[in-house]
């Protein structure tokens, strides 16, 4: 299915480029749908290749309207019915393949909350708003259409409002850190009943004081000894989550403005790689906005965003900040690694900050950052979308290269008319240089995954550390051959949430006269390189990336 429509996408693609000379390398947009019915505030992908998208129940009436409410009783056209918020959808699943959605039942709001996979492939969704605030949903993904939110009967310790959470390594869980006026983490599912959250000081000295603090949805990464960097406001730290104590303490990022909501820099855990063993832990944060732009915003003046961007490899003794800036101020972004292990920047706005109409000038055109690349050449920018993608706006690598854009809406409710940026539901495809039609031989095809032959199987996953086999069909191969591995993540507010990469290691590369090559790759060596659970292989042949196939690395032992 997902074939079929890449050949699609590259034929619509050579079509807008067929000339076969410039433009390629800034890549292009592709409108895919003009109604996803619901806003795009959270999005994340599912290893069934479909898109989950949510934004808030309490949006009354959204674009998809339902003829039964979830409770089975008719919507009819009368005007209590027609403004009631139960008569439509607040959640869809789009269908990568397909280029289409369905509508899914949330019973409570979930409107500002955080997302992590667990190691099955079950997304655990925690928080959310008023009663939704404690609430844990999971989605089980299925390719029958069937499957459904379902609300767990057990609560968190806090009520999460503007949270993060991140996978951890251990008892296959995630941690839930922060929320507005909630200066604690605490762990999901929890172990016994009794178990509580945990204070967390850092979450109140960070709080400055000003209009929602500037430290909400704190930056959450896994660093690959296990350990959690916490990124809120200015400052940051590693958080022993065994032994509940703050073991690091990070130098200031340089520069006036703050990085976290309603602030809303991005930050990226940059790609581990197996040359070091991935020892070395690397994070990236881009833009935000100036001292003061919330005060400024609700006083109708919208105060230029940072331009800066800071690198901190935070596993080194004495870890510092090395600056450098992008080609304009921006905020409101995602930042999302691509299959090239290139980091995309796009959405947001020059101006202002996150809130209910308090940005302008939209910042059309993507970034693409090599991080490898002599400082001063490392940003390229793309080809700009026609569609501003304001505050409750958010962006997915799909498995086909592409990378889908939805949402933004900064107010309250849908509205679609007399205010700056309406509402916006359309659903766009950033379709990536490596996509362009010229280098398609070079592009790996066909890719098959064997599992090693001590007895691992598709239903164990790849364990830890062990050897499999990926076998792929090359026109063209180049000597830089690459292998990595993507957790997708929930994407919302600007950060994307367990997103990883990991560059694997291969041994062994046997290619055969027509193309066929077979590449032993090694697998992560712990769940704390790589949690356990669902992630997107890619070969990538001289800088293009064939599309990816999932695996699941995982410390269950076969039997
Ligand atoms: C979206 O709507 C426009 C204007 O009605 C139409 O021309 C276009 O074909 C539609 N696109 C899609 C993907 O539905
Ligand atoms: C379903 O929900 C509507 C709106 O909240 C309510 O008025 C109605 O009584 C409910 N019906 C059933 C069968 O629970
Ligand atoms: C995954 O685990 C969760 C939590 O234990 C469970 O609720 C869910 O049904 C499981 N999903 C699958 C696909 O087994
Ligand atoms: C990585 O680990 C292997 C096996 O433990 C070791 O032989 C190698 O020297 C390590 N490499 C680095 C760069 O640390
Ligand atoms: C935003 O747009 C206004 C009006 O066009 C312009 O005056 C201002 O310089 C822009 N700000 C930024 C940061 O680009
Ligand atoms: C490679 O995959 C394509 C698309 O799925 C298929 O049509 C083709 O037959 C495959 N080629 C080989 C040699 O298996």
């Amino acid at each position: 299915m997902i074939s079929a429509l890449l050949f699609l996408v590259f034929v619509r693609f050579s079509d807008v480029d067929g000339s076969g000379s410039g433009g390629g390398r800034q890549g292009q947009w592709q409108l895919l749908l003009n109604n996803t019915g619901v806003v795009g505030m959270h999005m994340t992908l599912t290893h069934h290749n479909t898109v989950i998208m949510f934004d808030q129940t309490g949006a009354g009436e959204s674009s998809y309207r339902l003829r039964k409410r979830f409770n089975g009783s008719s919507c009819s056209r009368r005007t209590n019915d027609l403004r009631d918020s139960t008569c439509y959808a607040h959640s869809v699943e789009y269908d990568v393949g397909g280029n289409r959605v369905r509508p899914l039942r949330l019973d409570t709001d979930p409107w500002c909350s955080s997302g992590s996979f667990l190691s099955n492939g079950t997304l655990l969704q925690t928080g959310g708003y008023g009663s939704g605030a404690t609430r844990v949903r999971l989605f089980r993904p299925c390719d029958d259409h069937q499957c459904d939110w379902k609300q767990s009967r057990k609560s968190l310790s806090d009520p999460r409002w503007y949270a993060s959470s991140q996978r951890v390594a251990e008892h296959d869980r995630v941690v839930v850190v922060g929320g507005r006026g909630v200066f604690t983490y605490e762990f999901v599912p929890k172990r016994d009943s009794g178990e509580k959250s945990f204070l967390l000081p850092f979450l109140h000295q960070t709080n400055d004081g000003s209009k929602d603090g500037n430290n909400l949805y704190p930056f959450l990464h896994l660093s690959s000894d296990g350990n959690l960097f916490i990124f809120a406001n200015r400052d940051s730290i590693l958080l022993n989550l065994r032994r509940n104590r703050v073991i690091k303490r990070f130098p200031r990022i340089p520069g006036d403005g703050s990085r976290n909501y309603p602030s809303s820099a991005s930050c990226v855990l940059l790609p581990l790689h197996h040359t070091d063993n991935f020892t070395k832990v690397e994070i990236m944060i881009c833009g935000g906005a100036a001292t003061g732009a919330s005060g400024a915003a609700n006083r109708g003046r919208f105060l230029t965003g940072l331009r800066s961007c800071g690198r901190m490899v935070i596993t080194e003794d004495k870890p510092k900040w090395a600056m450098e800036d992008m080609p304009a101020p921006r905020l409101l972004h995602d930042m999302l690694i691509l299959p090239t292990a290139q980091i995309l920047i796009i959405n947001g706005a020059k101006s202002g900050c996150a809130g209910y109409d308090n940005a302008r000038n939209a910042s059309l055109q993507p970034y693409l950052y090599s991080p490898n690349k002599p400082l001063g050449k490392r940003f390229r920018v793309l080809k700009s979308t026609k569609i501003p993608r304001m505050y409750h706006s958010a962006a997915i690598v799909v498995p086909d290269g592409r990378v889908l854009v939805a949402g933004s809406n900064p107010h309250g409710r849908y509205t679609f008319h007399k205010v700056t940026y309406p509402t916006e539901l359309r659903l766009e495809a950033f379709v990536p240089h490596y996509m362009n039609r010229r280098y398609h031989s070079w592009r790996p095809t066909n890719l098959s995954i064997e599992y090693g032959s001590g007895g691992v199987t598709a239903a164990h996953g790849i364990g830890y550390g062990t050897e499999f086999i990926v076998g792929f069909l090359v026109r063209k191969k180049n000597i830089e051959v690459e292998f990595s591995a993507y957790a997708p993540p929930f994407t919302t507010h600007s950060f994307s949430m367990n997103q990883r990469m990991l560059k694997l290691r291969s041994k062994n590369m046997e290619t055969s006269k027509d193309g066929w090559v077979k590449a032993i790759v090694e697998a992560p060596p712990s769940p704390n390189v790589a949690p356990a659970g669902y992630y997107l292989l890619t070969v990538v042949n001289g800088g293009i990336p064939s599309m990816s196939q999932w695996v699941q690395f995982t410390s269950a032992s076969p039997n």
